[in-house]
């Protein structure tokens, strides 16, 4: 039995977005509260005890950051060798101070994560690593148990659920969580499924693999996901759809959650709440619909993304009352 507190995450009603979308409901299911501040955790815990329970030592996986957050500090716990390749100039800051710090052997490639994946693959055939990607199935595993809470808290299935897609495993094992809580009883249907992809990194939506993908949320910054057909299959079997939001509608959705919610996450996450506003904007019939938005990571993830978008420049102040005060009188007239 492994684990640092994984799972249980907040299902939050929303207070003023519903309105925004003209929906019955919008809940928001925080992933960012997981240990590492991000979803992964929930499925990095099994296949990390499964790989103790093989006998292995030393497990390895190619990440846009949160992977490699959370299968390092799940190695650290239980003492394996945890080795994660990242694309260079693309993760995050915080998700790379959290592999630093959990003490990670790092290999930075000079390529995307399409690329890591490959070479993390082909390395773990040959040597005895274990893959600790999504395509080791324990992660889907893992990961499929926010779709019972979410079904627990609401005491039945949603209508509709949002979700960001990049290498397309969390959407495939949140509709294997619904599946078999449909065929438990415990759910008497199942939700339609709403994956987005980032504009310049849709692969799905194009239905050809994207070379040289582009786009802020480096989360999802992903041309060739591994799980494109457990994706195509949620969206199929559910009557759902995987659409393209861009990277204005993302910031849109990102400060929205923060300012209007008091919920901060990265901006792969606000893809989920993006696409719901394209959706309404777009006319489709969301009235009486009960819509979950997953937010996958926490938004001190980039923290320098946050600073870009201050409305104005933060500055200092003489340390005196009268400095405070006219300071506040100044943003009182704005
Ligand atoms: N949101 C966040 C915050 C993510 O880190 C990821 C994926 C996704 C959404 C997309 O989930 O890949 O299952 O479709 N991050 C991976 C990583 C690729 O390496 O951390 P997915």
């Amino acid at each position: 039995m492994v684990s640092l507190g994984e799972g249980e995450t907040p299902l939050v009603r929303s207070e003023r977005l519903w309105q925004e979308v003209g929906t019955r409901e919008v809940y928001f299911k925080l992933e960012g509260c997981n240990p590492t501040g991000s979803f992964k955790d929930r499925g990095m815990v099994v296949a990390v005890a499964r790989a103790l329970e093989e006998g292995s030592t030393a497990m390895m996986c190619a990440s846009t950051g949160n992977t490699s957050a959370s299968a390092a500090a799940y190695g650290a716990h239980c003492g394996l060798t945890t080795i994660v390749l990242v694309p260079g100039g693309n993760i995050a800051a915080g998700k790379l101070a959290q592999a630093i710090a959990y003490g990670a052997h790092i290999l930075v490639i000079r390529g995307n994560f399409d690329r890591a994946l490959e070479l993390a693959r082909s390395v773990t055939e040959r040597q005895r690593i274990v893959l600790v990607n999504s395509l080791n199935p324990y992660r889907l595993e893992g990961q499929k148990t926010a779709a019972f809470e979410i079904v627990d808290d609401l005491g039945e299935s949603p209508d509709m659920l949002c979700i960001p897609v990049g290498n397309a495993g969390n959407i495939t094992a949140y509709w294997k969580g619904f599946t078999e809580y449909q065929a438990a009883k415990k759910a008497s249907r199942r939700p339609q499924m709403m994956g987005f992809q980032a504009e310049g990194a849709a692969p799905i939506v194009r239905g050809r693999p994207v070379v040289d993908p582009q786009t802020i949320a480096s989360a999802i910054r992903i041309g060739n996901p591994a799980s494109w057909e457990g994706a195509v299959t949620a969206r199929d079997e559910s009557g759902g759809l995987i659409e393209a939001v861009t990277d204005e509608d993302i910031l849109e959705a990102y400060k929205m959650l923060a300012r209007e919610e008091g919920i901060f996450c990265e901006p792969a996450s606000a893809a989920s709440f993006a696409g719901l506003l394209k959706l309404s904007r777009g006319g489709a019939r969301l009235a009486g619909k009960r819509v979950v938005c997953v937010l996958t990571g926490n938004g001190l993830k980039d923290p320098d993304l946050a600073g870009q978008t201050a409305d104005v420049p933060l500055h200092e102040i003489p340390p005196d009352l009268e400095s405070v005060e006219q300071a506040i009188l100044a943003l009182r007239k704005r």
